[in-house]
C-alpha cells in the first residue's frame, strides 16, 4: 500500500498534530513535516456528526489573528480561536481586550463561499474565520476525526482553543484526530481559511475561474473504533484479477485478521495485515461479477471487516486501458462522448456548494441532454458528491489537479504542494469505477522546468494507480504561414503520456473563418488517442443573429462553430474523446464584456440557469449519432 508518508516524504503540507501547529506567523506558513494526516478514505459513508449549518464568521483582512504587526504571534486579543466568552470576560475585568467576538458575529451556512455571503464579501480574497459549538457524542469510544471535504485555500482548524492542524489546497480533503481534544457538552470549533493564492499555489493567481473561498464542502466529526480501516482500495486489475489493498491505523493494525466481503457475489477473502498493518491480495474474479459501464454503472456493496470497524464503500468494476490509438473500457474500444465542467451548481448565484442534487442536475444534461458518456471536471478535483454521481449514473471521468497556466515550476514548495494535492485526489477517489483518467496539467508552457516537474507528477500517478490512464490538457503550435490551419503536437511531455489531450480554439481566439476549420490539418503522435479535451465559443444565452454570418456571442454563432469544429474533429483518425469547454456558463473575472459576459464566461452550451444554447443541440446530435454507431 502507498500511503501518503511513502510517496511525500518530500513534504506533507497536511500537519496532524497540536505540537506542529502552534500559532504560527503568517498565513503563508508552509509546515512541512513527515506526519501524514489520516485519509479516512470512505469517510463519507462513516458514521458521524454533519456540522454543516449555522457558523459564525469574522474577517481578517490583515491577518491579525495570525500574526502580530511585527510578524510575531498573534495579540491574543485577535486569537479568534480562544476558548472564551469575550463579553463576560470583559465585563468582569477592564483589563480584558478582544477585538473580536466570534460568538456574536455575522452567521453563515456552510459549505458554502464567502462570496455569495454579503454583497460586501463578493470579491473578498483573505482570510476569514469560521466558529461554531456542537455537542460531542457520549459516552464516546474508539476515536474521533474531524474531516473537511475541501475548504479553499489554506486551513487552519482550532477546537477548545488548541491548534489541531493546517492544511492546504482548495480541492481536497483532510482530517484531524481530535479525541483526546473533545470534551462532554459543547465544543468550540475554530476554522481559518486564507482564499488568497500567490505565485507559489497551485493554482497560480491567474486563472480563469472564480476563486470560491470558504469552507465549500461539508465538515464532519467522523468516530471509528481504535483501530479502523483508513486506506482501502478494491479493483479489478487489467489482468482481470480482484486486489484489494487496505491499511489499518491503530493499536491492533499489526498482524490483525481482516475480511474482504461482497455479499452479492458470495465473496469473503480473509487475510492478515502485516507489521505496518497492511495487507495486500489478489484472487480471481468471481464468475458473477457484473462489470461497471456507462451502460451498466452496476456497483456492489463492498466491506473489509478489521476487528470492530466495518468499512463500507460502493464500489463498481471495470478496466480501462490503451491499445494502439484506442482506449478500452473493459477489453472494448469506446469512444468518450463528453463535455467539460467546472464546479459550479446551476443558478443565478452560485457558491460552489456541490450537493447530490446539484451534482444530478449537472450530469442529467451531459446523460441524458447530450447522450454523453463522459465528462471533463476540470480544473480541480470536484466535490465527492460529483464523483459519486458519476458513478451511480454511469458517466466516465477525466480527474485533474490545478496545476494550470503559469505554475512555479522551480519551486519546491510548489512541486510539493502539486504532488500532494495529487496524492490526496487520486486516494480519496481509486475506488471509484467513474475515474478513468487523471490529469497533471492544463496549458502549461514547455520549459525544462515544467517538463521535469510534469514528469514528476506522471510518475506519482504511475505509482499510486497503475489502473487507470495518465494525460494532461496540452497546447499545440500553429504553423503561421500554412494556407490552412496547421497545427503540430509538439510537446515532449506527450511522450509519456497515456492519451494526448488538447486544448483548441481556432474560430474563436483566431481570426479563422468557421468554414476553414473542416480543412484543418494536424500533426499528430501516431499510436496514441487523441482527445479535444477543449474547444469552444461563447454565446449570450438569447442574444441572436440570424444573418448568414452571425456576429460572436451570438447563440447562431456558437452552433455553426460547434458545426464546424465537430466536423474538422470527426476527421482526424486517433479521435477518441472530445471533452468540449463547456456545459455550463460559469463565473470567471477575466470576463467583462458588458453586453455578453458581466463577470462569467458564457462558452456554456447552457445558461448558468441552466437554459439550453443552440449548439448544445448540436453536439447532442452529433453524440446521438456516435451512440448509434456504437462509439
Ligand atoms: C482555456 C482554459 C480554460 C478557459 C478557456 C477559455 O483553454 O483551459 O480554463 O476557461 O480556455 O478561454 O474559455
Amino acid at each position: 500500500m502507498i500511503k501518503m508518508q511513502a510517496l511525500l516524504a518530500v513534504a506533507v503540507i497536511c500537519t496532524a498534530s497540536a505540537a506542529h501547529a502552534a500559532h504560527a506567523t503568517p498565513a503563508r506558513l508552509r509546515l512541512a513535516t513527515v506526519e501524514s494526516s489520516p485519509l479516512l478514505v470512505g469517510a463519507e459513508l462513516r458514521p458521524g456528526i454533519d456540522l454543516s449549518g449555522t457558523w459564525n464568521y469574522s474577517i481578517d483582512p490583515y491577518r491579525t489573528g495570525q500574526a502580530g504587526f511585527h510578524g510575531e504571534s498573534p495579540d491574543p486579543g485577535q486569537q479568534r480561536w480562544r476558548d472564551v466568552d469575550v463579553r463576560a470576560a470583559m465585563a468582569n475585568d477592564n483589563r480584558v481586550l478582544y477585538e473580536f467576538d466570534m460568538a456574536h458575529s455575522p452567521v453563515t451556512t456552510l459549505p458554502s463561499s464567502w462570496l455569495t455571503e454579503a454583497a460586501e464579501l463578493r470579491h473578498y480574497q483573505g482570510l476569514i474565520w469560521y466558529q461554531r459549538t456542537f455537542k460531542a457524542p457520549a459516552p464516546r469510544a474508539g476515536r474521533q476525526f474531524l474531516r473537511f471535504g475541501a475548504a479553499n485555500y489554506w486551513t487552519v482548524v482550532y477546537l477548545n482553543g488548541h491548534a489541531v492542524g493546517r492544511h492546504e489546497g482548495g480541492f481536497t480533503p483532510f482530517a484531524f484526530e481530535v479525541t483526546q481534544l473533545l470534551r462532554d457538552g459543547d465544543n468550540q470549533i475554530t476554522v481559518g481559511v486564507d482564499s488568497q493564492a500567490t505565485p507559489a499555489t497551485v493554482p497560480p493567481p491567474v486563472t480563469d475561474w472564480e476563486n470560491y473561498g470558504g469552507v465549500t464542502r461539508p465538515v464532519r466529526l467522523i468516530s471509528t473504533p481504535e483501530t479502523y480501516v483508513d486506506d482501502a482500495w478494491v479493483r479489478l486489475t487489467r489482468q482481470g484479477m480482484l486486489a484489494v489493498d487496505a491499511h489499518l491505523d491503530g493499536g491492533r493494525a499489526a498482524h490483525s485478521p481482516v475480511h474482504l466481503r461482497i455479499a452479492e457475489l458470495g465473496l469473503d477473502l480473509a487475510g492478515t495485515t502485516d507489521a505496518q498493518g497492511n495487507w495486500h491480495a489478489i484472487r480471481a474474479v468471481p464468475r458473477a461479477l457484473v462489470r461497471w459501464s456507462p451502460e451498466s454503472p452496476k456497483l456492489y456493496e463492498v466491506g473489509i471487516d478489521a476487528g470492530e470497524d466495518h468499512w463500507r464503500d460502493r464500489i463498481g468494476f471495470r478496466t480501462v486501458e490503451t491499445r494502439g490509438a484506442d482506449i478500452l473500457l473493459n477489453g472494448k474500444p469506446i469512444f468518450l462522448r463528453g463535455i467539460s465542467l467546472h464546479e459550479e451548481e446551476i443558478g443565478p448565484n452560485p457558491t460552489r456548494d456541490m450537493t447530490p442534487d446539484a451534482a444530478r442536475a449537472l450530469l442529467g444534461e451531459v446523460k441524458d441532454g447530450l447522450h454523453g458518456n463522459y465528462v471533463r471536471l476540470a480544473h480541480y478535483p470536484h466535490s465527492e458528491a460529483m464523483t459519486r454521481m458519476a458513478d451511480e449514473m454511469g458517466l466516465l471521468v477525466w480527474s485533474e489537479v490545478p496545476v494550470y497556466w503559469l505554475v512555479a515550476w522551480s519551486n519546491p514548495d510548489t512541486l510539493a504542494t502539486a504532488r500532494n494535492m495529487l496524492a490526496e485526489n487520486i486516494l480519496r477517489d481509486r475506488n471509484r469505477a467513474s475515474i478513468a483518467i487523471w490529469s497533471v496539467a492544463n496549458e502549461t508552457p514547455v520549459n525544462e522546468a515544467r517538463n521535469a516537474f510534469l514528469r514528476q507528477l506522471v510518475s506519482d500517478v504511475r505509482r499510486l494507480d497503475d489502473s487507470r490512464l495518465v494525460s494532461a490538457a496540452l497546447l499545440v503550435d500553429r504553423d503561421p504561414k500554412a494556407s490552412v490551419p496547421t497545427m503540430t503536437m509538439v510537446d515532449p511531455l506527450a511522450e509519456v503520456l497515456d492519451v494526448v489531450a488538447i486544448n483548441t480554439y481556432n474560430g474563436w481566439y483566431t481570426a479563422d473563418r468557421l468554414a476553414d476549420l473542416p480543412g484543418s490539418v494536424w500533426h499528430l503522435p501516431a499510436g496514441k488517442p487523441l482527445i479535444f479535451s477543449e474547444f469552444g465559443a461563447d454565446a449570450k444565452a438569447g442574444f441572436v443573429d440570424e444573418r448568414a454570418a452571425p456576429r460572436k456571442f451570438s447563440e447562431q454563432y456558437q452552433a455553426d462553430y460547434y458545426r464546424k469544429t465537430l466536423e474538422m474533429a470527426n476527421r482526424i483518425p486517433t479521435l477518441r474523446g472530445l471533452s468540449p469547454w463547456i456545459l455550463k456558463d460559469f463565473r470567471s473575472p477575466r470576463r467583462q464584456n458588458p453586453d455578453f459576459q458581466q463577470g462569467w464566461n458564457r462558452k456554456g452550451l447552457i445558461s448558468e440557469t441552466g437554459r439550453r444554447k443552440l449548439a448544445f443541440q448540436v453536439l447532442a446530435d452529433d453524440y446521438e449519432k456516435k451512440q448509434a454507431a456504437g462509439r
